[in-house]
């Protein structure tokens, strides 16, 4: 049989594939509550422009509030015959209240409608990755507080470069995750017009009034063109490049982790709560958290182009394509909340091996730009000059298979006669990373600032 919303002009239903390819109840049930909310909007809309009867606004809004808690409680049961979830909602509402049920849809289309609903819940996920993002970073200033004058390696190319802190790390991360909040803050801002009354694309001769719904949705404003509102994507295409950026900042983080728990590094000991074991090899202890963290970049960048494909090619105003959005934005969304949960739980609970870190801080010839500094400094050689000094002393130890500071001072005076006892002071990594003092720098003191600036405002 035809279609009860659609199918006046039609003689017979849908082939089975047909049905298959076009419903999509299968996963935009998730936006329930949010189309719940806007039908109950519009509805008292209708009602207060005059277009509904003030008893037929009530009975549509309370039947929606019992389609509402069915759903919530799992007891409705959804249709696919009847394709997404705003047929299925208004279709039990006629059941619930019957004939003023059939009025709900006056002044309105799906295309606004599931704009609308999409907006709504991708402004949600907005906050919830905001609020996640902020967990993280206070569970990293909490790791950067407790360590803010540890030394570690620094690294360039994954060579021991400088000795910094294992506070001025954390911090870098802190950086990074709050521009990540700022670009959800950002995305969430311009996202909240509302969509809600543009109709199928080109308004309506109803007298509605958009900035009565838009309010009452949270929205700033109705969204300015009709034409624009129900063909447009790029919010959800703005939350999903900035989850793909927060993604792939995690991935790093994530990378390191499982670089410095491993028995080479054993910079950090993860928590038993956030690793798994080996069936076979009874000594492991896996990063597993860190790895599929590492991974899920590679899905949430996915939707990201899948969504960019989806609607590179589509002339205004809607076409059904349009309907492959939620997925890939669910997937996402999903994906991120859990990464960022997850890291959030790996940072809280891992312990940082300060011994380990100190020692690896000192290998590896990591003061050797310090010595070069103090060439410069102290004897007033160009800092070319003091550069080459500095690396036929490094050979000298390498030769010798010592570090810097082993060397002997009769030893470095063959090298270059103006060395005094004095240079043994910039050799050590305590020494270093405290001169280090340059607005951003590693010194402990610059990490305690960033730490209590980022305490004054985070919220
Ligand atoms: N399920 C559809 C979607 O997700 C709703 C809009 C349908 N509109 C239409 N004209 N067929 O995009």
């Amino acid at each position: 049989t035809a279609n009860a919303m659609w199918g006046g002009r039609f003689a017979a239903g849908p082939d089975a594939i047909m049905e298959a390819i076009n419903a999509s109840i299968g996963f935009d049930k998730r936006l329930a509550r949010q189309d719940i909310e806007g039908s109950r909007a519009h509805a008292a809309m209708l009602a207060a422009t005059g277009i509904l009867s003030d008893s037929d606004a009530e009975a549509i809004r309370e039947g929606l509030l019992t389609v509402l808690s069915e759903i919530e409680s799992g007891s409705f049961e959804f249709s696919t015959a009847l394709e997404d979830i705003h047929m299925n909602v208004e279709a039990r509402l006629k059941q619930v209240i019957g004939e003023p049920a059939g009025r709900l849809h006056t002044a309105r289309s799906r295309n606004d409608q599931v704009a609308t609903d999409f907006r709504l819940w991708v402004r949600d996920q907005c906050d919830a990755a905001i609020s996640g993002i902020e967990a993280l970073m206070r569970a990293l200033l909490a790791q950067a507080e407790q360590g803010a004058d540890w030394v570690m390696p620094g690294f360039t190319h994954l060579q021991t470069a400088q000795p910094v802190t294992w506070g001025h790390h954390m911090m870098a991360y802190v950086e990074m995750f709050a521009r990540d909040r700022g670009r959800m803050v950002d995305a969430r801002a311009r996202m909240n017009e509302c969509p809600l009354g543009a109709a199928a694309l080109a308004g309506t001769s109803f007298p509605i009034d958009r900035h009565m719904t838009a309010e009452a949705l949270g929205f700033d404003r109705p969204m300015a063109n009709s034409l624009d509102a129900v063909s447009a994507r790029d919010f959800a295409l703005e939350f999903l490049s900035a989850a793909s950026i927060c993604a792939m900042h995690l991935s790093r983080f994530a990378e390191e982790l499982v670089i410095w728990s491993s028995a080479q590094f054993r910079f950090v000991r993860l928590s038993d709560r956030f690793s798994t074991g080996s069936s076979i090899m009874p000594q492991k202890k896996n990063p597993d958290a860190a790895e599929l963290i590492r991974a899920k970049i590679g899905r949430i960048f996915g939707a990201n182009v899948a969504l960019m494909m989806v609607m590179k090619g589509l002339p205004l105003a809607y076409s059904k394509d349009m309907q492959e959005d939620k997925e890939q934005v669910f997937d996402a969304a999903d994906n991120l909340m859990l990464a960022l949960a997850a890291m959030e739980g790996m940072v809280r609970d891992m312990s940082a091996n300060r011994e380990a870190l100190e020692r690896a801080a000192g290998s590896g010839f990591s003061t050797a730009t310090d010595l070069a500094d103090w060439l410069v400094r102290v004897l007033g050689l160009p800092f070319r000059e003091a550069h080459h000094v500095t690396g036929t002393l490094v050979a000298m130890a390498e030769g010798a298979g010592v570090d810097l500071p082993d060397l002997d001072l009769a030893q470095m005076q063959t090298v270059h006669p103006g060395i005094t006892a004095a240079i043994f002071e910039v050799l050590g990594v305590h020494n270093s990373v405290a001169s280090r003092m340059s607005h951003g720098g590693t010194a402990p003191a610059q990490v305690r600032a960033q730490i209590a600036r980022w305490k004054e405002i985070l919220p």
